[in-house]
C-alpha cells in the first residue's frame, strides 16, 4: 500500500513566527516521512482580507522559502502556490453553489473577523471556507493537519462533500472522498511575548508579541527582554496563575529539547534576569541554522522558482482529474 496523503497550508500574510514553527511547520517536518504531504501558500486566501498587492507575491516567496529552511523536502513533499493551480478557484465556485448560507454565516472565525472589519467585509471573507473546502477535496488527502481553530472549517468541508455526493453522486460510487481532521493536541500553542493569556499570531499589532523565525540575533535579545513577565521569585510551570512564566518556561524546554522534569529543576530558583539571557541564546541557535538555509535559497538564482514550478506541475496532476469529476457529475461536458 502506498502512503497516505496528507495536505495543509498557511495563508502567506507577513512573516512566519515561533508560533507558526512549532505549532504548524515542525510537525510537516516530521510527517513527510510518512506522509505523501501536499503543503502550500494559500495566497487566493491572502486577499481576503485587505491587502497590499506590492508585498502579495513577495510574502509567498518568503514563505515558500521559509518551509524549505525548516526542513519541508521537494523530494518528500510538494510544495506549491495556491494560485497557481487554478483548479483551486473553479471548484470553489461550483462547491460555492451548493453550500447553504447560513453554513457559512455560522462560521466563528467569520464572525470574529468580520467584527475586525467593521463595515468593510468583503463577499470573500464569508465564502473563505468554501475555498479551502475546494483546496481540501481537490486532492482527496486522507488526512488534513491544522489547529483546532481550523477544526471547524474541516467539519464545513466534510458537509460540503458529503451534500454533494448526496446530490450529484451515485449511491454506490461518491464523488468526493471525505477526509479526517488531524487536530494537534494542544501544547505546543506559542503565547504572545506580551500577553501569556493570547496566542502568538501574525495580526497582532505589536512586533514585541512575536519571534519570527527571521528575526536577527539583536531583535530577538530586545524582544526577550522587553517581553512580560511576573514578580513571584523563582520560575514554574504554571499555565494558571503565571502564564507568561509558563509559555517562556515552555519555549525554552522545546527549543532546548529537554524534559519538562529537568527545565523545571534547572530553572526552580532563577530570576528573570539569568533566565532571559539563557532562553535569548536558545532562540538563537535554534533560529540561525534556519535562517541560514533560508538565505541560501533565496540567493540561489531560480531556486525556489524550480520548486514552485515542480510543485505546480505535481499538484495539478492531482487536481485536475478530481476537478474534471465533479464538473461531470454536475452535468459539465469537456469542450470541444
Ligand atoms: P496562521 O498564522 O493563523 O495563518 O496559522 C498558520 C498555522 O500555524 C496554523 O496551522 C496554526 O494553527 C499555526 N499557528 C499559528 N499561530 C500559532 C501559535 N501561536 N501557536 C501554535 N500554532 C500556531
Ligand atoms: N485557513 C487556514 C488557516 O488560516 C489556511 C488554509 C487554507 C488551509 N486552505 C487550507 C489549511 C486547506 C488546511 C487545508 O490556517
Amino acid at each position: 500500500m502506498g502512503k497516505q496523503r496528507v495536505l495543509s497550508g498557511i495563508q502567506p500574510t507577513g512573516d512566519l513566527h515561533l508560533g507558526n514553527y512549532l505549532g504548524a511547520i515542525r510537525n510537516w517536518v516530521e510527517m513527510q516521512h510518512h506522509y505523501d504531504s501536499y503543503l502550500f501558500m494559500a495566497d487566493l486566501h491572502a486577499i481576503t482580507v485587505p491587502h497590499d498587492p506590492a508585498a502579495l507575491a513577495e510574502s509567498t516567496r518568503r514563505v515558500a522559502a521559509t518551509y524549505l529552511a525548516c526542513g519541508i523536502e521537494q523530494e518528500y513533499a510538494t510544495i506549491f502556490v495556491q494560485s497557481h493551480v487554478p483548479a483551486h478557484s473553479e471548484l470553489a465556485w461550483l462547491l460555492m453553489c451548493i453550500t447553504p448560507l447560513n453554513w457559512l454565516e455560522d462560521m466563528i472565525q467569520f464572525k470574529e473577523k468580520a467584527i475586525k472589519q467593521g463595515e468593510n467585509v468583503g463577499a470573500g471573507l464569508l465564502c473563505y471556507p468554501v475555498l479551502q473546502a475546494a483546496d481540501i477535496l481537490l486532492y482527496e488527502p486522507d488526512k488534513v493537519p491544522v489547529g483546532e481553530d481550523q477544526k471547524q472549517h474541516l467539519e464545513l468541508t466534510r458537509d460540503i462533500a458529503a451534500r454533494l455526493n448526496y446530490q450529484f453522486g451515485q449511491d454506490d460510487q461518491p464523488v468526493l472522498r471525505l477526509p479526517e481532521p488531524m487536530i494537534r493536541a494542544e501544547g505546543a500553542r506559542v503565547m504572545s511575548l506580551t500577553d501569556g493569556t493570547k496566542k502568538m499570531s501574525k495580526s497582532d499589532p505589536s512586533e514585541l508579541s512575536r519571534i519570527n523565525l527571521l528575526d536577527s540575533p539583536e531583535q530577538i535579545a530586545h524582544k526577550v527582554k522587553r517581553c512580560k513577565t511576573d514578580s513571584p521569585r523563582g520560575l514554574w510551570f504554571d499555565d494558571g496563575d503565571r502564564p507568561e512564566c509558563h509559555n517562556l518556561l515552555t519555549l525554552y524546554m522545546i527549543l532546548s529539547g529537554q524534559p519538562k522534569a529537568t527545565v523545571a529543576a534547572e530553572c526552580k530558583d532563577m530570576g528573570w534576569g539569568q533566565f532571559k539571557p539563557l532562553l535569548t541564546d536558545t532562540l538563537i541557535s535554534v533560529l540561525a541554522p534556519i535562517q541560514e538555509k533560508y538565505h541560501a535559497i533565496i540567493d540561489e538564482p531560480g531556486y525556489l522558482d524550480g520548486v514552485l514550478k515542480q510543485g505546480k506541475e505535481k499538484a495539478e496532476a492531482i487536481a485536475r482529474p478530481t476537478l474534471e469529476k465533479v464538473k461531470a457529475a454536475l452535468g459539465y461536458r469537456v469542450a470541444g
